[in-house]
Formats: C-alpha cells, sequence, structure tokens
C-alpha cells in the first residue's frame, strides 16, 4: 500500500521533534503498524511551505531550521509563500497541525484545520485553542466527510486523556470531571507546599524549561481554561464559550496557604472542574479553574510536580483517573505521533 502522505505545518520545537520521529522510526512504524509514513509538505510562519509530492528529506529540512536557513531551500521542491496556499495547491492523506494560534481566534490553524477537512483529509493537532473554540464544529465537519480528527496532545501531551475517554470507555455516559491540568501551576504549587516562594518556584520552573518565558498563561489559568474547553467539547460533545468558564490563577497564593493545606495533610492544587446537570454534555454547565485546598483523600491531592491527571465520572464505569506527565515538546509529539498512527491504522482499515 502507498506510504501515508502528511502535511505538517508549524514546525517549532513539537514540529521538529516529530519530523526528527518519523525520520528515525520510518521503519519501525511501517512493520510495528503496517503503514509507512511520509512527509510531503512542511510549513513554517516565516518561510511558507515547501513540497515534494515524493517525500521531503526531513534530515535535511531539519538542518536547515536548526541552521537559521529557510526550510523551502531544498532542491527539487516546489514552494508557495503560505501554508494556506501551499494547502491549497497540493495533495496529502493527513494534516498534522502543529502552529501555535491564540486565543483570540485560533487561527491560522482553525482555517487550516478547516481547509483539510473540507477535502475530506483526516487531520490531528496539538494546537489548543482552534479545538477549544469550535471543537464541537471540527468534530462534526469531520464525522460528515468520514475521516478522523484527533487531538490527544492538547490535552496533558502524550497521556492518553482524550483517546481513554472516548474510545477507552466508548459507550459509557460521561456526567462530570474534575483535573490538574497544568504542568507548570502544579510544579509552582508543589515546590511552594516545601517551604519555596512563589516567585523562586516559578523561576525554577522556567529553569527548567516547563513554563513559558511569559508564564501568564500557565499560571493565570487560561493554559488550563482551554483544556476544559477541549474536554468539553471532545469527551462531552458541548461547546462552551470562553465566558462560561470562570478563572483565578495562582498568582495570589502565599506560601503560607501553601503551608497550611500541607500541614493539615492535603495540598493546593490548581483544580479545573467540567461538570453538567444532565448526561452527555446536557443541561447546566459548571465550568471552572481555580486553587482549591484539597484533603489528602483526594486523588487530585497526590499529583505532584510536572505530573497532571483527569478523574472523570462515567455510567457505569464509575470513576476513571488518568495521571501521567502533562508537558514538553517531546510528549507533545509523542502525543501528535499517537494519532498519526490511529489516523493511518484507520485508513488502512477503511481503504
Ligand atoms: N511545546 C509543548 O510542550 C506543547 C504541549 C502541548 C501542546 N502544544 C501545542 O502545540 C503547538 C506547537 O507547539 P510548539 O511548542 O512547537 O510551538 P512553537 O515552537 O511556537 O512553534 C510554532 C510553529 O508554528 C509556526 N507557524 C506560526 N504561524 C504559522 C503559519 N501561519 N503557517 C505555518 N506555520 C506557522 C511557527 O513558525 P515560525 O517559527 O516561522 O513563526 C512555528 O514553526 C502549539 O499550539 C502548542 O500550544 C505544545
Amino acid at each position: 500500500m502507498s506510504p501515508l502522505r502528511i502535511w505538517l505545518i508549524g514546525f517549532g520545537m513539537v514540529g521538529r521533534w516529530l519530523a526528527s520521529a518519523l525520520d528515525a522510526h520510518t521503519g519501525r512504524l511501517a512493520t510495528r503498524y503496517g503503514r509507512a509514513v511520509t512527509v510531503v509538505g512542511i510549513a513554517n510562519g516565516h518561510d511558507g511551505f515547501v513540497y515534494d509530492p515524493d517525500g521531503l528529506d526531513l534530515a535535511a529540512v531539519l538542518a536547515a531550521a536548526d541552521a537559521g536557513r529557510p526550510i523551502t531551500g531544498q532542491p527539487g521542491t516546489r514552494v508557495w509563500p503560505t501554508a494556506i496556499e501551499g494547502l491549497r495547491a497540493t495533495e496529502a492523506d493527513l494534516l498534522v497541525e502543529v502552529t501555535a494560534s491564540p486565543s483570540a481566534d485560533g487561527e491560522p490553524g482553525l482555517t487550516h484545520m478547516r481547509q483539510a477537512l473540507d477535502r475530506g483529509i483526516a487531520v490531528v493537532t496539538s494546537n489548543k485553542w482552534p479545538v477549544a473554540l469550535h471543537g464541537t464544529e471540527l468534530v462534526a465537519l469531520a464525522r460528515r466527510q468520514g475521516v478522523p480528527f484527533r487531538a490527544e496532545s492538547t490535552v496533558m501531551s502524550g497521556t492518553p486523556v482524550l483517546s481513554t475517554l472516548t474510545e477507552g470507555i466508548a459507550g459509557a455516559v460521561p456526567t462530570a470531571l474534575r483535573g490538574v491540568l497544568n504542568a507548570t501551576a502544579n510544579f509552582v504549587l508543589s515546590q511552594m507546599a516545601d517551604g519555596t516562594s512563589y516567585e523562586d518556584a516559578l523561576t525554577s520552573a522556567q529553569r527548567e524549561g516547563l513554563a513559558e518565558r511569559d508564564p501568564a498563561a500557565d499560571v493565570e489559568g487560561h493554559d488550563t481554561v482551554a483544556k476544559v474547553m477541549i474536554l468539553s467539547a471532545l469527551v462531552f460533545g458541548r461547546q462552551l464559550y470562553r465566558e462560561q468558564v470562570t478563572c483565578r490563577g495562582i498568582t495570589g497564593i502565599t506560601g503560607q496557604q501553601a503551608r497550611q493545606a500541607a500541614s493539615a495533610g492535603g495540598r493546593l492544587r490548581h483544580v479545573a472542574t467540567l461538570a453538567f446537570s444532565g448526561p452527555d454534555g446536557a443541561g447546566t454547565v459548571t465550568a471552572r479553574v481555580q486553587p482549591e485546598a484539597l484533603p489528602a483523600r483526594d486523588p487530585l491531592a497526590s499529583i505532584e510536580g510536572v505530573s497532571n491527571a483527569v478523574v472523570c465520572q462515567a455510567s457505569p464505569v464509575g470513576q476513571v483517573t488518568i495521571t501521567g506527565p502533562g508537558a514538553g515538546p517531546q510528549l507533545a509529539g509523542q502525543g501528535v505521533l499517537s494519532d498519526i498512527i490511529a489516523a493511518a491504522r484507520w485508513q488502512l482499515a477503511n481503504s
């Protein structure tokens, strides 16, 4: 069978990790999962879109990016100034969308995804805001076109939350979930429980490469708001507006509050809550992100450092807890890679 042809849009930390993983493991992926993969198009914001229908030389594109040369300077390839133009003019079987699109409108990622789905081309993405703002629309569009739409690494990176809740317990009726969904915020609160100041804990998170240089989205809770909206759309089938999720960050937390929760045997955690009065996302919604002092018996209290967790209530399963590392480009790349393999297997089964 011919290889799965991929467009890789976004060539930052996640896109480059993926390109090197696909380059290093082409043979293994084909043997293990029964379908070879080839990257035919790559784009970033600065250089535009480069395309070779026979497959790009990933090592050469990576070398160009690492050396600060344009990724589009590959011999024998075709080039378009933007991803949108390149996507429109070329062919592939799967769009891997790993640009970073802001919370205001989720663009340019949203347009890239709609463009592919409109043409009946499957999409996998790690890009949070397009999915947070338009998740149910993208899922419905993919369903109408009969192709996969997957966004595993938008929530807890490579730890399989979305596939567990939508496929692993498919058929169960989810009613509510709680989670610790931001690695930086949890790292900071964990350190503060041990007596470190907020400022020192945040500096340490930045030194570890966890926090953004501007960590506002992490510590003010906006990143977690996006994840709550994604979980609502993809697990419960209910699209939320951003204003429906109340949000309080951890910036005002004092060391005393963190130590007090710890001395009582519990922990202060930045908790996301999502609940519906009816089954499958029906009825009144409760959606919030806020610091909470949790007793030791709460499963979220023991989630330390860069670990994250989701505790989901679903009938007839009861309580399902998924825990694992919550951030990092390799982990985000791994989540996308697992989605690529799932999409490849789906196409194999449906060809
Ligand atoms: N890093 C993580 O730990 C992590 C974890 C989970 C999810 N994610 C999500 O995964 C996505 C990628 O993350 P990242 O860390 O790789 O981000 P990044 O390093 O900032 O890379 C973003 C890439 O998108 C490209 N881009 C921007 N506008 C574009 C456009 N119009 N057309 C084509 N490419 C465009 C950028 O190109 P230029 O460099 O030329 O501007 C850059 O190559 C983000 O949405 C992020 O939120 C990341």
